[in-house]
């Protein structure tokens, strides 16, 4: 049976898991965004009104669409709902990865076997998790980041788009590793990584 969702959150990614919902054969009924008028649409998706109103649709699932991953550990906190994986058929997905509920794995990305991802991840368009890898709740992997066997990533780490780490490295919570980095050793601080070879920046 499909399943109708509510999506906080209505800026781009909201956009691409729109699809995501759309193309796995369920229906996006409607946004929450404190930031957008009521009636406001988002692709064809109508805004229903501020994310505090969640609590009126509690008879839908809901995602949480937003980038920023501290923001969407702080509203999973506060919103005891049903929460919706979205999962665009394009993806592949091994038989023998799991994936956590409220993470969104967006068009042609790849988990392969012995992956494990956690809640609310991003998993986005075209990303790689090789075999093994293990990915904190509430992080983001950006488009075409590649992630080689048996790397793990801590919460709330953004790897940036196009980003590449070597096999069985481990980054730690709540680091940014920049857009088109090479990481080649672990990264056990917290912080902002960038260039080939990955150095810490910030
Ligand atoms: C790494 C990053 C987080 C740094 O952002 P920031 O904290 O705002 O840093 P700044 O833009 O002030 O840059 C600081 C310095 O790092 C350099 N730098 C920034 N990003 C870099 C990158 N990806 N690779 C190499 N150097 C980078 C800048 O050129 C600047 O150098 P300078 O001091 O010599 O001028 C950001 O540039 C980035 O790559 N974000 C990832 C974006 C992404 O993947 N988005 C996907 C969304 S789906």
């Amino acid at each position: 049976m499909s399943e109708s969702v509510i999506v906080i959150g209505g800026g781009g990614h909201a956009k691409v898991v729109i699809d995501c919902i759309r193309k796995a054969g369920d229906r996006a009924v409607g946004i929450l965004d404190d930031a957008l008028e009521m009636g406001t649409m988002v692709s064809d998706v109508p805004v229903l009104g501020k994310i505090d109103a969640f609590k009126s649709y509690r008879e839908h699932k809901f995602i949480i669409a937003i980038g920023n991953n501290a923001f969407r550990r702080e509203l999973s906190k506060k919103m005891d709902v049903r929460w919706y994986t979205a999962i665009h058929p394009s993806a592949i997905l091994s038989a023998y990865a799991s994936i956590d509920e409220g993470t969104v794995v967006a068009p042609r990305a790849v988990v392969n076997a012995g992956a494990s991802i956690g809640r609310h991840c991003i998993i986005n368009t075209g990303a790689i998790i090789e075999h093994d890898c293990a990915i904190g709740s509430f992080s983001h992997i950006s488009p075409a980041a590649a992630l080689a066997g048996g790397v793990t990533v801590g919460e709330e780490t953004q790897i940036g788009i196009g980003a590449s780490v070597k096999n069985r490295l481990a980054i730690c919570q709540r680091c940014t590793v920049g857009a088109g980095a090479v990481v080649v050793k672990s990264i056990d601080e917290e912080g902002v990584y960038a260039g080939v070879p990955a150095r810490r920046i910030k």
